[in-house]
């Protein structure tokens, strides 16, 4: 593994994500999260700016724990409304020629078959540089607009999503051998019916019984993203996961996570560098310290919405944070008012800063902006020292780049702090020799997951199937 900072930009089709509020600042681009030549005019900006790629967060349902309704979500355009990022990618993917692009889809709300061939599809529309960002999805709105009544608890979620990638690396990895599409004119064979078989998944979630749908693209099997923090998530990345993401405001506290996430591959029989390890961090940068203070003051805190960032925090954790007085500080008894999981807030907020009061309102305040990550403010030499610090104390292989005020914030990262990233050696371009997502993000040759690794072991079952890539 190579030791240059990757660097992802983190987006989600929705007006309201990292920015919440910000929406109203009239340089704010967030309303065209769902168009054309936004989507065109982004990919390019990444591509020239230096970014390694984009990562899209997604999460069908609405946020509707706060206050027990949708309204404050919808005020505030958070998740709803939301574009599908899948054709966003592609489109990305059409005007671009290097930026890798992970997509989020969850295994609680698609068929194995479905997903296993969109990623397919994408990965060939691409020339090999797609990520999925495995998630098993939390919100119930989800499950019950995608039909599904109730989600099921968090480790049966966790169950299914094994036995999901056991059916779609039965798709990409086993079921074609490389040479299946031979193309001959000849005899008349477009695909020869002895060099496919059934995936002939038959489990307790799924049944793939027959070929699969797509034919082997650049990498088979998308590279793959997780970002549990639970020990069985924790578990599931350790076996599945290529990049870990992750999201803490202390970087003692990522350090542990990645500690863990190290241990969890290990674990699994891999080795501790075979995945990379991201953190969320959001960078308001200008030309001068003074201005960059005077830019987040003034064009970020000045439009940040408080109560959005309750109701959307209140959907990540399903607790309903409109119960709690807001200005009354938080206290692990409150458990006993009624209030499931609120130690779980108590411990969160009191490790990321001890000498802070934290009361529901501090916390609005705190995650309106950045996503719950770090939001370093400065000119480009603060902001690469403050770099340097925490990817050393955090021991990360890079960061997930959040875009509070779309149009603004990577503007101002492509254009004054990536060069000076690169001047200080940090960041640098992938070798060129490398024409894959899996091959850049790894810092090694080869398109395809090698051994331990599930995937390739499923490939392995099938000789064929691994002749070459
Ligand atoms: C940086 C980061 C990005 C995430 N992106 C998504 C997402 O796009 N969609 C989603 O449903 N969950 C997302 N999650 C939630 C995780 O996938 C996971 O469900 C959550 O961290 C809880 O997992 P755990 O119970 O194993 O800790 C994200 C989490 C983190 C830390």
């Amino acid at each position: 593994m190579s030791d240059r900072l990757r660097l992802f930009a983190l987006k989600q089709a929705t007006p309201g994500h990292t920015g919440i509020g910000l929406w109203r600042n009239p340089r704010s681009q967030a309303h065209r999260y769902g168009d054309l030549d936004y989507a065109i005019e982004l990919a390019r900006q990444l591509e020239d700016g230096g970014f390694d790629g984009v990562f899209f967060a997604d999460a069908p349902g609405v946020l509707d724990v706060y206050q027990g309704r949708v309204d404050p979500a919808l005020r505030d355009g958070l998740g709803t409304p939301a574009a599908d990022p899948i054709p966003i990618v592609a489109a990305m993917a059409a005007v671009t020629t290097r930026l890798d692009l992970a997509v989020t889809m969850s295994t609680s709300y698609v068929q194995p078959y479905a997903l296993a061939r969109t990623m397919g599809t994408l990965d060939r529309l691409s020339g090999g540089r797609i990520g999925w960002n495995i998630v098993t999805s939390a919100l119930d709105s989800g499950a019950r607009n995608l039909g599904l009544g109730a989600l099921p608890a968090h480790d049966v979620r966790y169950d299914i999503a094994e036995e999901f990638m056991e059916a779609v690396y039965g798709v990409w990895e086993s079921s074609w051998d490389e040479d299946a599409v031979v193309r001959d004119t000849h005899s008349g064979v477009y695909v020869d019916p002895a060099r496919v078989r059934p995936v002939a998944h038959a489990g307790r979630a799924f049944r793939i019984p027959d070929v699969g749908p797509v034919e082997p693209s650049p990498q088979r099997t998308p590279v793959l993203f997780q970002a549990g923090s639970s020990e069985r998530g924790l578990r599931f990345a350790g076996r599945h996961a290529e990049g870990v993401f992750l999201s803490a405001h202390d970087p003692a506290l990522v350090a542990r996570q990645v500690q863990r996430g190290r241990k969890a591959l290990t674990e699994a029989g891999r080795s501790p560098t075979d995945a990379v390890f991201l953190a969320n961090a959001t960078f308001v940068v200008a030309p001068t310290d003074a201005e960059a203070a005077r830019t987040y003051r003034e064009e970020y805190l000045a439009y940040a919405s408080h109560e959005g960032a309750l109701a959307r925090y209140s959907a990540l954790l399903g607790i309903d944070l409109s119960q709690l007085d807001p200005d009354e500080p938080l206290k692990a008894e409150a458990a006993n008012g009624g209030v499931p999981a609120i130690q779980g807030i108590v411990d969160v907020f009191t490790r990321l800063d001890p000498e802070c009061v934290w009361t529901p309102r501090a916390i609005g305040e705190f995650v309106a902006i950045g996503g719950g990550g770090p939001v370093i403010v400065g000119s480009p030499g603060t902001v690469a020292d403050r770099i340097e610090e925490w990817t050393h104390l955090a021991g990360v292989d890079g960061f997930n780049v959040a875009d509070p005020l779309p149009g603004v914030t990577l503007t101002a990262v492509c254009a004054h702090l990536i060069p000076e990233l690169r001047r200080r050696g940090l960041v640098s371009t992938p070798d060129p020799g490398f024409g894959t997502f899996r091959e850049r993000l790894s810092g090694r040759r080869g398109a395809r997951l090698r051994a331990p690794h599930p995937a390739a072991v499923a490939r392995g079952a099938h000789p064929m199937a691994s002749s070459s890539g």
